[in-house]
């Protein structure tokens, strides 16, 4: 795998101050080892361990792990529970007073739920869905701004068995009704409209317009939140307000009682084909990773800490460290409607002064943006209850650690980068923040329990130093458990027979440095990471050729300073080579159409046309050259298998 090369020289090292390591979860290097060694001796009862001490069972489990049908893992299938009673119920005799969310809107203004009124909002949601006729197993789409009500939506699913699926606010209609058809919803749970940067974005019209699409049929009812009040059209027979649906309804529902294996949500993602998958995520496996990295990495401190993860609940960062995790934790959480650079950039840094948030969650492309911003920013406020910093979404670049380590974590608090995926479920590889030294730019080692490798090609693992793909090779509880709908693609996508069936292959290259720590160093399939969000090149070059201007598109990716990755199009009209104030003209009507498309994160950056693509004689784009055109390196690759080698100067 020569090919896969990391020019990454990073020598600095931080060890965990004396100070955070006497209060750790998992204090020191020794009692990360002897975690390990009992994960290596004896995988199957580390697990079992940990799910009979974190997860309250209903019916507790006697099975661990089958592998009979792999790569179709089963966990403690034999065991009951119910996530939302993990997640709110037990706290209840000792915390039913407890903050559980801090709401802040994108105005400032501040909303505290406790423990027990998050019970009764719950309840009396789920009702509201029981009442709407969702049973066990039914779909939900969910479609909702940052907001208390998208996080209780979510749990009065868990709470009757329901699967949601939650489509991120910023997709389009179109993405929308592709996710509503794949997962055959019955019911939508949206919004007017939400409110971020002091402007409001209509979700509700989004819906109507993805239910004017074919296949949505399966729909019967969309229960609309009312968060700004502005006007929206309404369905009679379809519509219902949430304060109407939840009107009449007992603030108290029965938890269903749901088996380890039953799905509790799909969460749609890019792959490197078209069409996006459903990551189909199980109920105790998931809990699980949720909770083991909340204690491990996060080092939950459930009665002192605050913790904030900036994620949307629309990615899978938001569903893991913002609806589930540390709600199981019973801990006190913030929830940011708004954006980080409103009214001012140094929003982040004064709501942590503001809720004395202890433990902060964000990604690389938010901390960059706020460096270019207002590197200086922080200084103004008061960080000192901060103690733990995260990263996660994509590598982040030393200088930016550095500065966050620094600045925000004021030199004394360790930062988790944390590498994981959507089809994980929880974090994979990254320090555990009382007993790994950290290094600027690498997620360090895996966490106990989680047997990654780097591989060649054929799966034989690489020595420290090589770069290759990166494994997990074991099964472990939080790991996808199929793709909805799509049993082969998940057998081809994940587990390919060149690595023998039974490999997690992540899609990310990596390789390890002398002292076995990983550094992530892209994607090794088609999928671009901008700010930190997943997207397909495939997806983006669909939606490109079906604009009726368009003949032919390529996507590739250029660095970018703050959104780790830009969207450089391709593009060749069916008409003449456009230039000039044309060539304007239709690269603002295309980036709009991949907007209404996909949403506004898969617009191009830059949009290049050309009367042709590179191609070999047989027809293949040759993406290596599309990248070093886009950016704007001078071609001294070989270009002899061009058929048509004057393009490239047409496309600089
Ligand atoms: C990338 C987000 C480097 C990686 C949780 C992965 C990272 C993809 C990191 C998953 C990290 C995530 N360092 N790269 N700490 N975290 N990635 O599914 O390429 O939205 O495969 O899950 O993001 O993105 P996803």
């Amino acid at each position: 795998m020569s090919h896969i090369e990391s020019v990454l020289h990073e020598n600095r090292s931080f060890p965990p101050s004396s100070e955070f390591t006497a209060q750790a979860n998992v204090s020191g290097i020794a009692a990360y080892q002897a975690l390990t060694t009992k994960a290596a001796t004896d995988y199957e009862g580390y697990w079992a361990d940990l799910a009979r001490q974190h997860i309250s069972w209903e019916t507790p489990f006697t099975r661990i792990l089958d592998e009979t049908n792999a790569p179709f893992y089963r966990w403690f299938d034999d065991g009951y529970l119910n996530v939302s009673y993990n997640c709110i119920d037990r706290h209840l005799p000792a915390k039913a007073d407890k903050t559980a969310l801090i709401f802040e809107a994108d105005d400032g203004l501040v909303t505290r739920i406790s423990y027990q009124q998050l019970h009764d909002r719950v309840c009396a949601f789920a009702n509201a869905l029981i009442a709407q006729g969702v049973t066990k197993g039914d779909r939900v789409v969910i479609y909702m701004p940052m907001s208390a009500e998208a996080v209780i939506a979510m749990q009065a699913c868990a709470r009757i068995g329901a699967i949601h699926s939650v489509v991120f606010g910023g997709f389009s209609a179109k993405s929308l009704h592709e996710r509503i058809v794949d997962a055959q919803a019955k019911l939508v749970i949206t919004a007017d409209a939400g409110m971020r940067g002091g402007r409001a974005t209509s979700l509700k019209s989004a819906v109507d317009e993805a239910l004017t699409l074919g296949g949505t049929e399966c729909i019967s009812r969309v229960i609309v939140y009312q968060r700004t009040g502005q006007e929206v059209n309404w369905h009679e027979s379809r519509d219902l307000w949430w304060h109407d649906s939840v009107a009449d309804m007992p603030n108290t529902c029965e938890p269903a009682r749901m088996n380890a294996e039953d799905p509790l949500f799909i969460l749609y993602t890019s792959g490197s084909t078209g069409t996006p998958k459903g990551v189909q995520h199980s109920s105790a496996g998931y809990l699980l990773g949720a909770i083991v990295t909340m204690n491990m990495v996060f080092d939950a401190k459930a009665d002192t800490d605050v913790f904030w993860c900036t994620a949307d609940v629309g990615w899978i960062t938001g569903h893991t460290y913002v609806t589930y995790g540390p709600l199981a934790m019973g801990m006190t959480q913030v929830i940011f409607e708004g954006v980080p650079t409103y009214p001012d950039a140094g929003r982040f840094w004064k709501m942590i002064q503001d809720h004395r948030v202890t433990t902060f969650y964000t990604a690389p492309t938010a901390i960059r943006s706020l460096i270019k911003l207002g590197g200086e920013l922080p200084r103004q406020y008061d960080l000192s209850s901060l103690r733990l910093l995260g990263s996660v979404g994509e590598p982040i670049n030393p200088e930016a650690w550095m500065w966050y380590h620094q600045e925000v974590g004021q030199s004394r608090c360790p930062i988790v980068d944390t590498w994981w995926q959507t089809e994980t479920g929880s974090n994979m590889i990254a320090p555990l923040p009382g007993a790994v030294a950290t290094k600027p730019g690498s997620c360090t080692l895996p966490i106990p329990g989680i047997i990654a490798d780097v591989v060649d090609e054929h799966g034989a693992s690489l020595p420290f130093g090589q770069g290759g793909y990166l494994v997990i090779t074991r099964p472990f509880p939080s790991l996808l458990r199929t793709l909805w709908n799509n049993p082969e693609r998940y057998k081809k996508s994940y587990f390919p027979e060149e690595l023998g069936g039974k490999v997690y292959l992540a899609g990310d290259s990596a390789q390890r440095d002398t002292d076995g720590y990983y550094w992530i160093m892209g994607r090794i399939d088609d999928v671009l990471n901008v700010s930190g969000h997943r997207l397909g090149t495939m997806e983006i070059e669909s939606a490109l050729v079906s604009h009726p201007l368009v003949a032919e598109a390529a996507i590739v990716g250029k660095p970018h300073d703050i959104k780790g990755e830009a969207i450089v199009a391709f593009v060749v009209l069916k008409g003449e080579r456009p230039q000039g104030a044309a060539a304007k003209e239709i690269s603002d009507t295309l980036r709009n159409w991949v907007g209404q498309e996909i949403g506004a994160i898969a617009k191009p950056d830059e949009i290049r046309f050309g009367d042709n693509l590179p191609k070999t004689r047989s027809g293949k784009i040759m993406r290596r050259l599309l990248r070093a055109l886009a950016k704007g390196e001078t071609i001294t690759q070989d270009v002899s298998t061009l058929e048509n080698p004057a393009i490239l100067d047409q496309l600089k």
